[in-house]
Parts: C-alpha cells; structure tokens; sequence
C-alpha cells in the first residue's frame, strides 16, 4: 500500500511510552511537519510548545486533576458550557482519572507538546488540530506515539502554568499532544464506521 495511505490507517493513540528521551532533531523534524499543516488565509498562526522537563509535566497533572475534580464537583452547573458532563462514560473516565494516584492523563509520557494560537481567534482550533495531525503522523513514521489529550484543556484555567509554559501573549493552548516511544506495539487495527458518507 501506499506508504502515506497505511500510515494513515495504522495510526493509533499511544498511552504507554517507554521511559526513552526523543532526540531534539526527532523533536524539530517533527514541529516542522507540524509547520506545513494548512491555515486559514495561511495566517500561520500558531506556536509550537515543546515540553520535555519531568518536573512541569508532572505539576501539569496535578494541576489537571485539580481541574478536573472540581468541573465533576461542579458538573450541573457547567452542563450547559461541557455538554460531556452528561455523558455516563466521560464522568466515569474523568472520575477515574482525576483520582487516581498514577499520570492517568499523561500516560507517564516524556515529552507533551502544545499547539497555541490567539484566544480570540475564529480559526485557531482548526488550524492547531490540522497542525497536530501532521504532528500525529510524521511522529508515528519515525517510529514514535503520540496522543490527542482532551482533559489538557484544563491547562487554560490554569495562571501558574500558562507562566511557566512561556505561551505567546493572548495565547491559549488549543491542543496538547503526548509523545514518545510505545511501550508496546498496537497492531490491532480499530473498527471504522462506515456509513458516515453520502457520494451525490
Ligand atoms: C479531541 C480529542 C480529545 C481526546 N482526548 C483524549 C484524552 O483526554 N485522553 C486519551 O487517552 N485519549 C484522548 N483522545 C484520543 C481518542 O480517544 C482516540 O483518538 C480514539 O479513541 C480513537 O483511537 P485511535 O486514535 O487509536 O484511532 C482524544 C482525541 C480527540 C480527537
């Protein structure tokens, strides 16, 4: 097959990672796939945070679940703002994660890396996911997972650590990513739905 078309189909989130830096090479060749993602008007509008420093990922989790406690503790109030928190499955993957003595966010892994874009901003969602994709991607042909982390969002309501992630001024972190070498090796490919198209 097509080299481009089965990476594509054998990608799969990674949430075990071997205790293995990734080089800076492997680390700049990768945000640079990032960099040739498309953009609204070709704006270009993001930042790239890399993170490699054990010490913040960790503060980040505890930051996250601290986060995350309170929106479960608070949820019928926020339902209107995270519809998730009426979804049975969340609440109980939110739970379980928040309280847990382990990185069930992060999975342990070595290196996160954050796209930003300007808070206000009609396309900065787009444009930093289509960056991650190519991120997602380029990652896994050199040999590397990678995770899309939802809960990192929390990161935005969190003063201490948008310091210390020295984002752009008016920043806000759009995606965060996980990254480093599986632990194990995802063969197993996952059902896809196939009846989400129309051809007319
Ligand atoms: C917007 C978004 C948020 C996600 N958040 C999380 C998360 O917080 N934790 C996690 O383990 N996986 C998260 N994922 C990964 C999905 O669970 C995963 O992509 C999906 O189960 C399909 O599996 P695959 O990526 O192996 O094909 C997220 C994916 C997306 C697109």
């Amino acid at each position: 097959m097509n080299q481009i078309l089965e990476t594509i189909k054998i990608r799969r989130s990674v949430r075990s990672y071997l205790d293995r830096p990734v080089s800076q090479e492997i680390l700049e060749e990768i945000i640079e796939c990032g960099r040739f993602a498309p953009t609204a008007l070709g704006r270009q509008p993001w930042h790239f945070t890399v993170v490699t420093d054990r010490g913040l990922i960790k503060e980040i989790v505890g930051e996250i679940k601290k986060k995350v406690r309170l929106m479960l503790k608070l949820k019928f109030l926020l339902r209107p703002l995270y519809p998730d928190l009426a979804d049975k499955k969340f609440l109980s993957i939110a739970k379980e994660r928040a309280y847990s003595a382990e990185d069930r966010f992060f999975y342990n892994a070595p290196v996160l890396i954050m796209v930003s874009t300007l808070k206000k901003s009609t396309h900065g969602l787009k444009d930093s996911f289509l960056a991650a994709q190519n991120i997602m991607l380029a990652a896994h042909t050199l040999g590397l997972g990678t995770c899309v982390i939802g809960f990192a969002e929390a990161i935005n309501k969190s003063d201490k650590i948008l310091k210390k992630l020295k984002l752009p001024s008016l920043h806000k972190v759009q995606v965060t990513l996980t990254l480093g070498y599986p632990k194990v090796k995802l063969d197993h490919l996952p059902e896809r739905r196939k009846d989400n198209s129309t051809f007319i």
